[in-house]
């Protein structure tokens, strides 16, 4: 027996409970078999679940694969049905989310996924009032970049700078140096040796990757304290953690590309939207709606909505905050890689945006799936085959990184 929402209702479904409309009297008895006419009922009565079960075990085997097929195919509406980079990914989600339908998660409605606080939001800015540049202005005034980064920026300059005191400058702050210790001994970076200390980290790991390292786990630090009903900020981290752990074993499968850089590419690859959030809470959640509704992607509905998108503010904010070039490069053409400098990083970004949008589908986590051309992800030279081993291994090392990292 399942609980699902009425429109994930397909007919052939059969009632494991009797339905009773909103004044009390049944609307259909228990083992009534649905088809269209009893759906249309069912949302014309307000109805919002219904239980449902096979009449056998096969039976019900199959109703979990027409449910997580009808719910996944919602978040593909948008991409090319033509694709076969989603085609491929649309199977494995579907895989996914039955999977966690077999464990007892039930896929939340539509309302549910939309219900974020929408009324409560008042906006600092509004379209056409506030730009790009107030917003950043607005953010800088408000906390600066944890000092530990510029620090160590400082010590890399120096053509005389050693392992220990890159190692010095980050062991001075405990919770960095932890988290850097975690990250480096999880099975995502498959050393061959326990790693107890940052010194160690750095020479096994390179001076600048570590540096990098750093710079994405700083990152998270500072915007720690958005206010929870603006955003969820452990949905939002989770995702880019997510879309960082696949940058950086997407990388791992092409040559000259710099996994480190990959994943704190993917770990900041929204920040311009947590700033939006931050400032611009309630046309940023427009923006979200209306890409759903109008079937468009993110990006373009923030352009309708809010006349920018979440990818100037990244570029602007890593600016002001002195970040490397290439990283600002990669993050602000996340979702055009084909205008990047780093093009082939910027496409690995891309699809690693793609897949963590993807995954989330199985926890209830996305809204849209940004999309992405066949011909960019043919630029790498990646086959298709592979991306479900990364999927594989994706879901494998990110329970421990979200524990150790967030
Ligand atoms: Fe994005
Ligand atoms: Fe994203």
């Amino acid at each position: 027996m399942k609980r699902i929402c009425v429109e994930y209702v397909v007919p052939g479904m059969k009632l494991a409970k009797s339905v009773k409309g909103l004044d009390g009297s049944e609307l259909f008895s228990k083992d009534t078999v649905l088809t269209e006419k009893e759906k249309e009922v069912l949302i014309d009565a307000g109805i919002d679940y219904v239980y449902i079960e096979g009449s056998s075990e096969a039976e019900e085997k199959r109703l979990m694969e027409i449910l997580a097929q009808e719910y996944v195919f919602k978040f593909f509406m948008y991409v090319n049905p033509d694709s076969k980079v989603f085609s491929e990914l649309y199977k494995i989600v579907v895989a996914l989310v039955i999977n966690s339908l077999n464990k007892g998660w039930e896929p939340p409605c539509e309302e549910e996924l939309r219900a974020k606080n929408v009324e409560r939001m008042k906006d600092l800015f509004f379209k056409d009032m506030g730009s790009p540049q107030d917003i950043i202005k607005h953010e800088l005034s408000l906390a600066s970049f944890p000092d530990v980064y510029f620090k160590l920026k400082q010590v890399l300059k120096s053509p005389t700078s050693s392992a220990k005191e890159i190692a010095d400058t980050v062991s001075a702050d405990v919770a960095l140096s932890t988290k850097l210790l975690k990250l480096v001994n999880s099975p995502l970076f498959a050393l061959t040796q326990k790693v107890d200390s940052i010194e160690r980290a750095v020479s096994l790991v390179g001076e600048e990757e570590l540096s990098t390292l750093a710079l994405g786990i700083t990152a998270i630090r500072y915007f720690k304290d958005i206010p929870p009903e603006l955003i969820n900020m452990d949905v939002f981290w989770r995702h880019s953690l997510s879309c960082a752990v696949f940058a950086k074993l997407i990388a791992s499968q092409l040559q000259g590309i710099n996994q480190e850089m990959m994943f704190t590419a993917g770990l900041l690859h929204d920040v311009g939207k947590l700033i939006l959030f931050k400032n611009m809470p309630y046309s940023s959640v427009e923006a979200l709606i209306f890409a759903r509704e109008n079937m468009v992607p993110v990006v373009e509905a923030e352009e309708c909505v809010l006349g920018f998108t979440h990818t100037t503010i990244s570029n602007l904010i890593m600016k002001n905050w002195d970040f490397p070039p290439s990283l600002i490069d990669i993050v602000g053409h996340h979702h055009e890689p084909y205008d990047a400098t780093n093009k082939k990083e910027a496409i690995v970004l891309q699809l690693a945006d793609n897949m963590a949008n993807a995954v989330a589908i199985a926890s209830g986590g996305t809204f849209v799936i940004p999309g992405m051309e066949d011909e960019v992800f043919y630029e790498l030279g990646l086959e298709i085959e592979k991306l479900k081993p990364i999927v594989l291994k994706h879901i494998k090392v990110l329970q421990d990184l979200v524990a150790a990292i967030l």
